[in-house]
């Protein structure tokens, strides 16, 4: 096989991590779903598509190289959101929190001079700046709102795909 054993064991944590980042963002989603915020609860469905996407192309690494699949639990989403504000700075936080993650998946492969595995983990590396400075974004704008103008969220996250 050409993954080794520990890396395997945490990539398939990471497919949990992301697993549960897509539920969390579903939650987010259906948040805004139900304040009739209807094009950011999109930006979040898709969101929440995407970390599917990052566990599928994690499990199928794992699959690829040879390592060893348990699927792991994955928890309920935790997030009781109580504004958009709210929303934003919870996702910011957990992406925040991925980006940790997937440096420490880094720093394993480097330690194990897993070049093939450095080689994949670069193109989530160069994903979490995206995903970072998004939130970030979001996080700025909604806080320069106020209660009164909130819903022109609707048309800035529109407008920047
Ligand atoms: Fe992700
Ligand atoms: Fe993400």
């Amino acid at each position: 096989m050409l993954i080794k054993k520990e890396l395997a064991s945490k990539m398939m944590e990471q497919v949990g991590n992301e697993l549960g980042a897509s539920l969390q963002y579903l939650a987010i989603a259906v948040y805004f779903e139900q304040e009739a915020f209807s094009n950011t609860a999109d930006f979040f469905y898709k969101q929440s598509a995407e970390e599917r996407e990052h566990a599928m192309k994690l499990l199928k690494y794992v699959v690829e190289t040879g390592g060893e699949v348990q699927i792991p639990a994955v928890p309920a989403p935790t997030a009781s959101i109580k504004s958009p504000e709210d929303a934003f700075r919870t996702s910011l936080n957990w992406e925040v929190e991925v980006t940790a993650q997937i440096n420490g998946l880094m720093d394993l492969a480097k330690e194990q001079k897993d070049y093939l595995a450095q080689n994949f983990l670069n193109w989530f590396v160069e994903e979490q700046l995206e995903e970072v400075t998004t939130m970030e974004k979001y996080l700025l704008i909604v806080r320069k709102l106020t209660d009164r103008n909130i819903y022109m969220l609707e048309n800035i996250i529109s407008h920047s795909g």
